[in-house]
């Protein structure tokens, strides 16, 4: 998503940095859901929660499987470290049978809030629960946790070759708003800045609870 740390194509972060009392481990608001998954009266269930430093390396299994230029541990440990407007969120997958450790993580996602705007810097669901409609449910639930959070509009880059996220982006109501030729260093590819408006209307937030509520995730069989 974004070429590299720390500039995204609107400079979200350096507009953080440097500033006094940015970031530097203050907490932001701790946030949790959970749901249900099928088949129905089965224990499993879906965890929403902040990511921490011990889920790092876990996560960075996942961004390896799905980046060409991947984020490091080190990067993500940076980012944790940083804390607040960066907002870093892991979504585990619990069978219910109360194993031992964390629940692994299934899929996570970062963004950096500035004033009303929230820039999700990278979103990504495990190789083996791709097309469950995992993606899809992360994006909507950021989406209110943001404007809980204060975001009225959520913007992101996306490689124009990723058609997949594209696809997720606009079924969502994402909009191009413009096209960065040859943004991203590795690939020369351009990247394509999408927004999603309107996220202050109460009417889009209940409608996006109403979806988001209609999202039936297929665990992968095993
Ligand atoms: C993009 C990504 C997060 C989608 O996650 P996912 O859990 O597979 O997505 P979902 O099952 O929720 O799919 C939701 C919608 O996204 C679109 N989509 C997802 N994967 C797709 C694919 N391989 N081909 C076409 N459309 C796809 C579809 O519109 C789909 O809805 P539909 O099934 O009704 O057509 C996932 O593919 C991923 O992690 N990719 C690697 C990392 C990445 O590219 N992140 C985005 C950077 S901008």
């Amino acid at each position: 998503m974004t070429r590299s740390r720390p500039t995204t194509a609107w400079g979200v972060r350096m507009a953080f940095m440097g500033r006094p009392g940015f970031g530097r481990g203050r907490p932001g608001p701790r946030h949790s859901n959970r749901i249900p998954l099928p088949p129905e009266g089965e224990p499993g269930f879906l965890v929403f929660e902040s990511m921490t430093p011990a889920d790092v390396n876990e996560v960075a299994e996942i961004e390896e499987a799905s980046f060409p230029t991947p984020y490091t541990p080190q990067i993500f440990r940076d980012e944790l470290r940083e804390g607040w407007p960066a907002c870093w969120w892991v979504v585990r997958h619990d069978d219910g049978r109360g194993g031992r450790g964390p629940a692994p993580i299934v899929a996570y996602i970062g963004y950096y809030l500035q004033r009303d705007r929230a820039h999700i810097a990278k979103i990504a669901t495990h190789p083996g629960w791709r097309r469950r409609r995992l993606g899809e449910w992360l994006l909507l639930n950021t989406l209110l946790v943001a404007r809980e959070q204060g975001a009225a509009y959520v913007s992101l880059e996306v490689r124009e070759s990723n058609t997949a996220a594209q696809r997720l982006y606009f079924k969502w109501g994402f909009v191009q708003l413009r096209r960065f030729r040859g943004y991203y260093e590795d690939t020369g590819e351009d990247g394509l800045i999408l927004v999603f408006t309107g996220l202050a209307d109460r009417r889009t937030a209940s409608r996006l609870r109403q979806e988001l509520a209609g999202v039936e995730i297929v665990p992968p069989a095993g």
